[in-house]
């Protein structure tokens, strides 16, 4: 049994459905509980259960490995709503939960390993890590010096992960693979702030679709959420990962402008109209995804084939 802790928010629902399609059974676990949702349905019960709890409580994870004999863990559990109005502010006093949940959490989620001696611990971690590094998405590959000093409630929490997960790895000898997330679209995707499923549900509406906030040009390193579900799917199950840490996104930035120009390319009636382009936005630009794609013979689809498949899913439920 697999514990895939968060596994009933976005991309949880991938990771289970993934694994579950590849045989596994998982327990997935978040603070409320979920009713089974359309992404699940062929695999609730049958290969996926739930449990409600908090990463934050270390006695009751160690309860639940040893009731449902859980042999693995993967953890992306995070609490989106600590953060305000976007990726970069913590909501008003919110920082000491948000490092609670994510950090001490995720300490949580080791050490439970490491006393049950699990297989593995795969950490979903965030392509936001390279932030403020200087140069070109060129230069984030997986052993670039992140910078020391930065202020971003993502990165700073996932790198320090990380660094704890690390130790853990070299001290107990705890498989530890860290999976470096792009921007996700895609099915389950439904919260109201999400530009991308606004974009896809309009169109598909016939309705014109208005993000005046959103600059055109704001680009960033995107990612099929199914492809994130695959690609989990083979990091986990790997007898023996050769990286502790592993980009999972396109290999080339993307622009919301080019995703709103894929969506018309698929539903030409689409009416799209994003905000200015802002100044010194990042260019687009290529993304180091080799060493994923040598390992484990994959690699997420481009944008077009990406949004393709997010409105034949819309359309017809086929994933
Ligand atoms: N979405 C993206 O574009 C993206 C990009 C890169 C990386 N990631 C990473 O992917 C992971 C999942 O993100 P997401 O977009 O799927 O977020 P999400 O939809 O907000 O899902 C987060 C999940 O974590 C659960 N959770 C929150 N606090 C918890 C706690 N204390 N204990 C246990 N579970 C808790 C939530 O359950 P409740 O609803 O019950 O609180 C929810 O199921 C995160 O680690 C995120 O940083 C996401």
């Amino acid at each position: 049994m697999i514990l895939l802790t968060g596994g009933g928010g976005f991309l949880g629902q991938h990771m289970a459905r993934c694994l579950a399609e590849r045989g596994e059974k998982v327990l997935i676990m978040q603070r409320r509980a979920i009713s089974c949702p359309p992404l699940l349905k062929d695999y609730w019960d049958s290969h996926i259960v739930q449990e409600v709890g908090t990463v934050q409580d270390l006695p009751f994870l160690l309860g639940l490995v040893k009731k449902h004999g859980v042999d693995s863990i993967v953890h992306g559990a995070f609490a989106s709503t600590d953060l305000a109005g976007g990726p970069y502010t913590v909501a008003d006093n919110s920082l000491h939960h948000l490092v609670d949940v994510q950090v001490n959490g995720s300490v949580n989620i080791f050490e439970a390993a490491r006393l049950h001696g699990l297989r593995r611990v795969t950490f979903i971690s965030s392509g936001s890590n390279y932030d403020a590094l200087p140069g070109q998405p060129e230069d984030w590959h997986e052993d670039a010096y992140l910078p020391t000093v930065t202020f971003a409630p993502i990165s700073n929490t996932k790198k320090a992960c990380e660094q704890i997960a690390l130790l853990y790895a070299k001290t107990y000898g705890m498989s530890f693979v860290s999976l470096r997330v792009g921007l996700v679209y895609g099915p389950a995707s439904s919260r109201g702030s999400d530009s991308f499923y606004a974009m896809v549900a309009g169109a598909l509406a016939g309705q014109r679709t208005e993000l005046p906030k959103v600059p055109a040009n704001l680009s960033f390193p995107m990612v099929y959420a199914k492809d994130v579900g695959v690609a989990t799917a083979l990091v986990h199950q790997a007898a023996q990962p050769r990286h502790y840490i592993y980009n999972l996104m396109n290999t080339r930035t993307s622009s919301m402008q080019e995703f709103a120009d894929a969506v018309k390319a698929h539903l030409p009636q689409a009416q799209i109209s994003l905000g200015p382009a802002m100044p010194a936005a990042r260019p687009i630009h290529d993304v180091p995804m080799e060493r994923y794609r040598e390992e484990f013979g994959f690699e997420p689809c481009d944008l077009q084939r990406g949004v393709g498949a997010f409105i034949e899913w819309c359309r017809s439920g086929r994933y």
